[in-house]
């Protein structure tokens, strides 16, 4: 049965993007793992990072508005398959704040084609709007990308750092 997991972070750029194409790009390629890769982030960094441009017709932000389906949304690239997002995307929490049961939009769209897949993985965008809430409603696991800095150190009593 297919996992679904959002690596998520309201902080911004602490590397979710970059260990989600990682990590799927290892399962897909090493494991032989059947991989979906959802951008859901407006910013669009994982769809740019496969070299896909935020003017493709079918992306997340179509298929949540049900202009297409998501198996139309499909770009099949390093023997994954990718949902590409877009700017559009980021007025989701408006657009999408009335509808009934909003938080579980992405979940009911990814229940038909979910065991399909090994892993499907969502990238997030950073804060904890609509569209992070729907990421984790409809995933399985969560992963939160941190990212230590020298801020979290202390001096011990002779001043050297902990
Ligand atoms: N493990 C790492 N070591 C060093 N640099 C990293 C690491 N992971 C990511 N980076 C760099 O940190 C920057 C931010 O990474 P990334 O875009 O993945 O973060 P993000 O959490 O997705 O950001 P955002 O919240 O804006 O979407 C990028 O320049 C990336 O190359
Ligand atoms: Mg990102």
């Amino acid at each position: 049965m297919g996992k679904v997991i959002a690596i998520t972070n309201y902080k911004g750029g602490v590397g979710k993007t970059t260990s989600t194409i990682n990590l799927a790009y290892f399962l897909a390629n090493e494991h032989k793992k059947k991989v979906l890769l959802i951008d859901f982030d407006p910013q669009a960094n994982l769809s740019y990072g496969f070299g896909i441009e935020d003017d493709i017709e079918n992306n997340i932000y179509s298929v949540l508005r049900n202009d297409c389906k998501l198996e139309e949304a499909i770009i099949r690239k390093f023997n994954m398959d990718i949902i590409s997002s877009t700017l559009d995307l980021s007025v989701a929490d408006v657009e999408f704040s009335g509808r009934t049961m909003r938080e579980f939009i992405l979940k009911k769209l990814l229940a038909p084609i979910k065991d399909n897949y090994d892993i499907i993985l969502i990238d997030c965008p950073p804060n904890l709007g609509l569209l992070t809430i729907n990421a984790i409603v409809a995933s399985d696991f969560c992963i939160k990308r941190t990212y230590k800095t020298c801020r979290c150190s202390k001096n011990d009593k002779t001043g050297n750092r902990m």
